[in-house]
């Protein structure tokens, strides 16, 4: 590699690493996310611009292939459908590295690592590490895809001996790495990656609904981990930083995640976590039991007549993009002189800050979005808990009830608040298909409806 080469890739790495600072707070996520794509444009560039880089043909067929299929994804997506988006990216990342690889094993000349039978043993090694990983990444990713997009149950699957299974797979892996870098035989290399990606399987598949946030954080992690791997085998340093940031990121957000559900991080990494609920049977709202309900004039009568609101926006928002609706709610009560304010829970929502994403779009001042721990104590000397579309994230079960498959998760405290008013269609459980007391509590008011007509109306109402 050339001198101008490596420079650009080292500027290309800072790049990025200022991305990571930027994406860390919302002010300054913008900035962030410009520093990503002009560090992705140069070293784009400059691998393109390399003397061993000759099928431009192929590579722009390539990139032309892969540009259209992302572009027509990104256009249809809904954000509410990110998390199974990113699993399934997730999965082409470890696919790449399992075929890079293989790649490198049967054509070791072409990428200098060696001739076939006599590739450098430190290349067998990164090669082999580089393919486990990538293949448990896939098959990982593939589970948590068809989770979050309701192809298999949400619900933990868990038999007798699973752990002594994964551990002798484990074993098993590791045996036949040391015996592949030893013979380079192209026989025990394939047992080695489908053994990884059975255990890339079996470590997803114990794992309930409601823990899938820290799955998808860990994938990511994993992923950053295999495209490092690629790096290596490939003798690309840029690759190798850019997967190592990825892997290092992926897995401080997965250990945030697990502190915030209360989860231990050693059981996410061997796959046997949310063990909390595991005698747990979700039990889906809809029960026939009275609960109060009220209108959008009773909602803007009982706001108008607070001195302190706390929003607190869930999924439900999301889904009916309610935001902005929200947001003027919240103008005309501050009008009024009402303290509010919004609680954000770690993962309300379905991806790591989906809340603070929807709020910053409605331009909600970030000054006035709360992290659960700074506001649970306040709900106690609040008049009204707004809930809209939430419901998991203010489930007491995750408090009060062993048994429950959230138990442990620290939630946010609404039912302290004089008023709980909850917005959502119906009685409906949420993602983790769990009753929510609160609906019955004696202070809770149930506004049914979808979050933005509702929210909108009570906006007309107190205006009026
Ligand atoms: P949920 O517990 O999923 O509850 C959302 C509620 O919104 C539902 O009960 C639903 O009730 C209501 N809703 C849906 N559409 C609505 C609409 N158009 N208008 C009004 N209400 C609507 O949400 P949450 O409290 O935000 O908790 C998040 C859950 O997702 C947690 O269990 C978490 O573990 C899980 N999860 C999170 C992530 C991340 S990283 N944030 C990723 C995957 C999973 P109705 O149907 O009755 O309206």
């Amino acid at each position: 590699m050339s001198d101008i080469s490596a420079l650009l890739y080292l500027v290309a790495s800072v790049l990025f690493i200022l991305a990571l600072k930027g994406l860390s707070s919302p002010e300054s996520a913008r900035r962030g996310n410009a520093f990503g794509m002009a560090g992705m444009v140069i070293a784009i560039v400059t691998t393109l611009a390399m003397p061993a880089i000759s099928n431009y043909a192929l590579i722009l067929f390539g990139i032309m292939i892969g540009g259209i299929i992302g572009a027509a994804i990104a256009k249809r997506i809904q954000m509410t459908a990110m998390p199974q988006l990113v699993a399934a990216f997730h999965s082409l990342v470890g696919m790449a590295a399992v075929l890079v690889a293989a790649a490198a094993l049967w054509s070791p000349e072409s990428y200098g690592i060696g001739s076939g039978g006599e590739i450098h043993t430190g290349s067998l090694i990164e090669m082999s590490i580089g393919a486990v990983i990538g293949a448990i990444t896939f098959s990982g990713s593939i589970v948590a895809f068809a989770k979050l997009q309701g192809l298999m149950s949400g619900k933990p699957i868990r038999f007798s001996g699973q752990h002594m299974l994964n551990a002798a797979i484990a074993a098993g892996i590791l045996f036949l790495l040391i015996v592949f870098c030893a013979s380079e035989s192209k026989i025990i290399f394939t047992l080695m990656v489908l053994l990884a990606f059975a255990i890339g399987v079996l470590l997803i598949v114990p794992i309930g609904g409601a823990d899938m946030p820290v799955v998808v954080s860990m994938l990511n992690s994993y992923s950053g981990w295999a495209a490092s791997g690629i790096g290596f085998t490939l003798g690309n340093p840029l690759l190798i930083i850019t997967g190592a940031l990825v892997g290092a990121s992926g897995a401080i957000l997965s250990y945030i995640m697990c502190k915030a559900m209360n989860r231990s991080i050693i059981n996410v990494i061997f796959g046997g976590f949310g063990q909390a609920g595991a005698a747990a049977e979700a039990s889906g709202g809809g029960e026939d039991r009275p609960v109060k309900s009220g209108s959008a004039e009773d909602a803007a009568f009982l706001l108008k007549n607070a001195g302190s609101v706390i929003i607190v926006p869930g999924y439900g928002m999301a889904v009916a993009q309610a935001q902005h609706a929200v947001r003027e709610m919240a103008k005309v009560l501050e009008d009024e002189g009402i303290n509010v304010r919004y609680a954000i829970h770690p993962v309300a929502g379905r991806m790591p800050g989906h809340m603070n994403v929807l709020l910053a779009e409605a331009n909600v001042p970030y000054d006035s979005v709360v992290e659960l721990e700074e506001i649970n104590s306040d709900f106690g000397t609040t008049d009204v808990a707004f809930v809209i579309g939430a419901n998991d994230v203010t489930n007491p079960a995750a408090k009060n009830n062993p048994a429950s498959p959230i138990f442990g998760m620290p939630v946010l405290d609404v039912g302290a608040a004089k008023t709980v008013l909850f917005i959502k269609r119906g009685m409906a459980a949420g993602y983790a298909g769990i009753e929510n007391e609160l609906f019955y509590q004696d202070n809770t008011m149930m506004l049914f409806g979808d979050a933005k007509k509702m929210t909108e109306e009570i906006v007309k109402a107190l205006k009026h």
